[in-house]
């Protein structure tokens, strides 16, 4: 098993976007109160006294969208001053980039995941539930800002979806030939919106690399912080391509991450909730922060038996009705 060295963490579950993949259509989901929410104070207690004692020094702020969190710059500042913390980096759909990021920068990120389905602005605009508004330049401009600021490696996120945006592969590849951007394609997942992934399904990533092998050719790459994706490059480009395949390739013996939701739940997998720790209602009852520590190397150890297995659990038989952004992507 891998070293879990690896927490994601969600600041928010609230989101300016509805991503089709990621959110049910029309229905109203419950938000967390405010009040339920893990301070600065509370996570950097978390981080320095449980996490980084267990080992853990690559730490990820997820959302819904974790630059809608009031106070997140200060909070970027505080982890990436925690001499233990080798890595972070942020998932943002890049709306509000434009301004942020530079402040980002400067607080001490060097990352940033941003998700870009389209480079069709009306599509995008479908694609991201915001109909009549144009969503997509200001991304654009967000990734832009993003770029200049000096983000390295700059990471695009595609959730690739058939019939909706496959036929952009080649135009979403094509960004990494004349810059250092790292594009990467990841299969559709059953989860937020089970209708959708049943009525259009998904498409295996090497279906994927064989549209951009046909047309560039294709070679293994290389990129910082890769995680489970695997990586290639167009031969001559700037860039890198990442693919990441869930559904083809089932890669939880490499997992090595823990997830900790916007309300302080605990999760060892994506899709099994089983043995999840309440943080937050032990850290507020006044538990101690070594006995919670205890909790989560106990976590840790049951963990592998807890890995989902997507692969072979077959894809339309379970009913995974929480979204990306309320467990924290
Ligand atoms: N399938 C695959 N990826 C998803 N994401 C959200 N919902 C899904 C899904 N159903 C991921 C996307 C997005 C990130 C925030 O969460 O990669 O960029
Ligand atoms: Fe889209 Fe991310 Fe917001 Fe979900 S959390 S709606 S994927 S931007």
């Amino acid at each position: 098993m891998s070293k879990i060295d690896y927490l994601r963490i969600s600041l928010i579950d609230r989101c300016n976007f509805r991503c089709l993949y990621c959110m049910p259509e029309g229905e109203e989901l419950s938000y967390i109160l405010k009040q339920n929410i893990l301070t600065n104070h509370e996570l950097i207690n978390l981080l320095q006294f449980v996490f980084i004692p267990l080992g853990f020094t690559k730490f990820r702020l997820t959302g819904g969208e974790p630059l809608l969190r009031p106070g997140v710059i200060d909070l970027v500042r505080a982890i990436a001053s925690l001499p233990e913390t080798q890595d972070l980096a942020i998932t943002t759909n890049g709306y509000h980039l434009p301004e942020m990021a530079q402040p980002l920068y400067d607080a001490g990120l060097r990352r940033l995941n941003i998700s870009l389905d389209s480079l069709d602005g009306e599509k995008f605009d479908r694609i991201i539930g915001n109909r009549g508004r144009s969503n997509w330049a200001r991304t654009w401009q967000g990734i832009q800002t993003a770029y200049e600021v000096g983000f390295n490696p700059l990471k695009l996120n595609v959730v690739v979806i058939p019939g909706i945006n496959d036929s952009e592969v080649e135009d979403l590849a094509s960004l990494t030939i004349d810059k250092s951007w790292h594009v990467r394609f990841i299969e559709f997942m059953p989860i937020g919106n089970l209708d959708l992934f049943n009525e259009k399904a998904w498409i295996p990533s090497e279906e994927i690399r064989r549209i951009i092998r046909e047309r560039w050719g294709l070679k293994e790459g290389q990129v910082k912080g890769n995680g489970p994706a695997d990586v290639f490059q167009i031969p001559g480009a700037k860039g890198t391509l990442g693919f990441i395949s869930q559904m083809s390739e089932c890669f939880c013996e490499r997992c090595n991450r823990l997830r900790l939701s916007a309300d302080g739940w605990l999760r060892p997998c994506l899709l099994n909730e089983t043995g999840q720790i309440d943080l937050k209602t032990s850290l507020r009852e006044g538990v101690s922060l070594s006995t919670l520590k205890e909790q989560v190397r106990e976590l840790i150890a049951q963990k592998e038996s807890i890995n989902f297995k997507l692969r072979d659990s077959g894809t339309n038989s379970q009913d995974y009705s929480r979204t990306m952004s309320q467990i924290g992507g």
